[in-house]
Formats: structure tokens, sequence, C-alpha cells
């Protein structure tokens, strides 16, 4: 998969992009993550990207022609390229809105600054305006590192044998049980001893019950309206039934 990102920031990103899982797969040539600076499409001897609102008010909006210019300079690749901006007034970004990414051939993310984007660049270039969460960062790069770690990791490939992506906190809606490893007793506390007894389909219900004692606990909102399974349905009755006990 490739993603083109379009930053006045680029030196933020080849940390990011040379360790661990991303870095494995952008080595591999699995992702392939190019980095474009806005700035070098400005005009005049300053380069200038950012310019006053029209109409008055605070803050600069970043001009439309260096970011229409550096738009121009990338190629399309595959038959499924998306242009999305990051701004905190896009789509809320979740799991999902990740996998429907991870179909795409060609990701091209522009990260914002200042007060935002000339409007005319969002009407006109731009699929989708994504959000990753109701807080207002500095610009979008922190933004487009979230968007090409969740979305990379899930290009086939990526993550190797290392993981199954499918067994993820959110990628059945649910939390994730708890892990353990050794030691066996850490600082006076023990791993469950059901995970000790080799009993797969024990330590299975185990988990899915902890999963789901864990969502009601910490993301009630992530059960409310969904079509539970029986088994889910038995256990989450248990659970309710040893809180109302105390
Ligand atoms: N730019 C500034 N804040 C943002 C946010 N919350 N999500 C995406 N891009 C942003």
């Amino acid at each position: 998969m490739r993603f083109d990102i379009l930053t006045l920031f680029p030196d933020f990103f080849p940390p990011f992009l040379e360790e661990g899982v991303l870095g494995r797969a952008v080595k591999k040539g699995i992702l392939n993550v190019r980095l474009t600076d806005i700035r070098s499409f400005a005009d005049g001897r300053h380069k200038v990207t950012d310019d006053r609102p029209y109409g008055g008010g605070n803050g600069m909006v970043m001009k439309p022609g260096p970011i229409y210019q550096a738009l121009k300079s990338i190629e399309r690749t595959g038959d499924d390229v998306i242009t999305i901006l990051l701004t905190p007034q896009g789509r809320k970004f979740n799991q999902a809105v990740a996998w429907d990414l991870a179909e795409k051939s060609h990701i091209i993310l522009i990260c914002g600054r200042y007060e935002g984007v000339d409007e005319r660049i969002i009407s006109g270039h731009v699929d989708l305006e994504l959000s990753i969460g109701d807080y207002v960062l500095s610009g979008g790069e922190t933004a487009a590192m979230v968007v090409v770690d969740a979305v990379g990791r899930l290009v086939p490939g990526v993550l190797g044998g290392e993981k199954s992506n499918t067994e993820d906190s959110f990628e059945d809606g649910l939390l994730e049980h708890p892990h353990f490893t050794r030691p066996r007793n850490f600082m006076g506390q023990d791993v469950p001893e059901i995970l000790l007894s080799g009993d797969h389909e024990r330590i299975r219900i185990w988990r899915r019950k902890e999963s789901l004692k864990r969502t009601l606990e910490k993301r009630p909102d992530l059960l409310k309206d969904r079509d539970l399974g029986e088994e889910d349905r038995r256990l989450l009755k248990e659970i309710e039934k040893l809180a109302e006990k105390g």
C-alpha cells in the first residue's frame, strides 16, 4: 500500500517510519510511505504557505496554491486512491474506518496547520475529512501518524506471523481480555490459575467473559445496540449476577 503525506513538517515522520512493525513493513516494501514538503511548492523567496483570513479574525489560513501544487505532483497508484485531510472537523476515525481505508491502493494524507486550510482545497480536492478525536492538535501530523499506523498494520504481511489483528481490541467490537506472561507470581500477584490449566476451551470462555466484563466496565457504549450471540448473553448474565452479589 502506498501513503503520501503532505506536510509542512516532513522531519516529524522518519523516526516513526523506521521503528517497529511499521519500520519493518516499510523496509520490506509492503508499505511505501512518501513525504512531500508543502513548503517546497510555495512561491517566492520566503516560501509563504499561510495568509490572513478574508473577513478578518484571528489566526492564519493555509494557502490553497501550495497544497494544490503538492497534490498535483503526486502520481496516483492503483485504482483506489483517496485524498484525506486531517482536521478536528472530520469524521471520527475508528477501527471500522481503518478497515475501509486498508482496502485502498493509495492514501494521500494532507496535514493541516494553523486555523485550517483554505476551504477551496476541501471542496475541490479532498475526498474525506478525518479527525482522530474531539480535541485540537497543533497540526494534522500526529493524526496522520495515527492513521498510517492503524491502517498500515491491517495491510496483509505487515504484522507477519507475530500477531493476528483479528484478536485485537475493537476488532469484534469488544475490548481485549487481559494478558499475562512470566513470572507466575509478580510482587505477590498470581497469574489466574485457569491460564495454566492447558484446557483451551475453558481458557477461551474465560477470556471471552473477561473481555465482556472489561467492555462493560470501561466502555459500556460499545455494548449498546449490539447483537450478542447466545454465549455472550449467558456470560454477561453471569457477570451481572456476580456484580449484584458485590
Ligand atoms: N488537526 C488538529 N486536530 C486534529 C484532530 N483532532 N484530528 C485530526 N487532525 C487534527
